[in-house]
């Protein structure tokens, strides 16, 4: 039977290492405070002039996938990048990223799904192996928002919350024996499962610019509160506490799996509180939930590859593993995924 696996990950970060005490000397806010409401310590933002970008930030972490991997550049037939903060609005990151590697023809796909849409895109790279139409799938999640945050006092409840960073898996075919969920040992992605309820929009919104706002032109006034990103935070906690667990169960039953049986959950890193009422819901043991955000952040759609990487790095996945990932973003948006790594 035809299935995808995740054959090998690479994740990174900028270099400039950004303290919560560091952010109090831009804006009104306190390290203790970050620290208590989201779990975070620090994030890592990339140069902010015209030598960085998000398809350059996300090159080295391709590079170690594809070394992981065992797989040659000239093997991926397709690329799909997520992200929200890509080079340009249009052509994609994927495009970017392609011409960097040098791959001249191979389909380069943007998926635009904030902090779900590694999970969007695993799920697309997923659907085109199992139709025979891909082999080799690169999928990248990767952000430099940094770029486009408000970091005056005005932007403080988003501006400390998000890191810049990126993750990469490489997803390829494989043919397995035993394809059912609860008695098969082998390495490959069981099911996806996603979500979107537009009517949230607003609530987690990047508005301008954008076709549905009136002060795209003139250009002076891209400068305006709605040109950077915004959140209704404590709406945003509401639903992300509901639909993650949700998504992770909705996982679990589709494939007749007991939430005993896994090994590691990966999930996006919003608020380590988030996550810990994840926990609580489902009476998952701390041990079992992979934690990057106080290293790094949330970086949006690269959460997940890059807590994947570090949890390779951590000695925390190793092969065999029962892996489960969920996540909840701007759209509103949320899903999750089930594999064995
Ligand atoms: N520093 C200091 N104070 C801040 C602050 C900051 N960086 N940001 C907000 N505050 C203030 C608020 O102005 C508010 O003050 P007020 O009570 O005088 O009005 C107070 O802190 C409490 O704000 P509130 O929003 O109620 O705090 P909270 O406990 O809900 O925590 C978040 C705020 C943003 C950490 C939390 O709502 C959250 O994590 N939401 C989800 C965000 C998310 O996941 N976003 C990405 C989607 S994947």
């Amino acid at each position: 039977m035809i299935r995808s696996r995740i054959a090998g990950v690479g994740a990174c970060v900028p270099p400039r290492e950004i303290s919560n005490e560091d952010l109090e000397q831009m804006m009104d806010t306190e390290a203790d405070w970050i620290l208590q409401r989201s779990g975070i310590r620090k994030r890592y933002w990339a140069e902010h002039d015209d030598t960085t970008s998000v398809s350059k930030l996300a090159l080295p972490a391709v590079e170690e996938a594809l070394k992981a991997a065992g797989v040659g550049k000239q093997e991926l037939d397709l690329i799909i990048f997520a992200t929200v903060t890509p080079d340009a609005l249009f052509p994609g990151a994927g495009c970017y990223l392609q011409a960097h590697m040098g791959l001249p023809g191979i389909p380069a796909l943007d998926i635009r799904q904030t902090c779900t849409g590694f999970l969007y895109a695993l799920s697309i790279a997923d659907a085109y192996i199992r139709a025979g139409i891909h082999r080799t799938v690169l999928v990248v999640g990767a952000e430099m928002q940094s770029k486009c945050l408000d970091v005056s006092t005005r932007g403080r409840d988003m501006t400390v919350l998000f890191g810049d960073g990126a993750g990469a898996c490489i997803v390829q075919r494989t043919e397995v024996q035993d394809a059912s969920p609860a008695t098969s040992r082998e390495s490959f992605l069981f099911s996806t499962h996603l979500h979107a309820d537009g009517s949230h929009a607003k609530d987690l919104i990047w508005a301008s610019p954008g076709t549905a706002n009136r002060i795209w032109n003139p250009p002076e006034l891209v400068s305006e509160e709605n040109s950077f990103p915004q959140m209704r935070g404590r709406h945003v906690f509401t639903h992300a506490v509901k639909r993650m667990p949700e998504a992770a169960l909705e996982a679990l039953e589709a494939n007749g799996v007991g939430i005993e049986s896994v090994d590691l959950f990966v999930l996006h890193q919003a608020n380590k509180r988030i996550n810990d009422k994840f926990s609580q819901a489902l009476g998952i043991a701390e041990e079992k939930v992979f934690s990057t955000i106080e290293d790094f952040g949330n970086t949006t759609a690269a959460t997940i590859p890059l807590g994947l990487a570090e949890a390779v790095r951590r000695g925390r996945l190793v092969p065999g593993m029962l892996v489960l990932s969920a996540a909840f973003g701007g759209g509103f948006t949320w899903g999750s995924a089930l594999y064995r790594w």
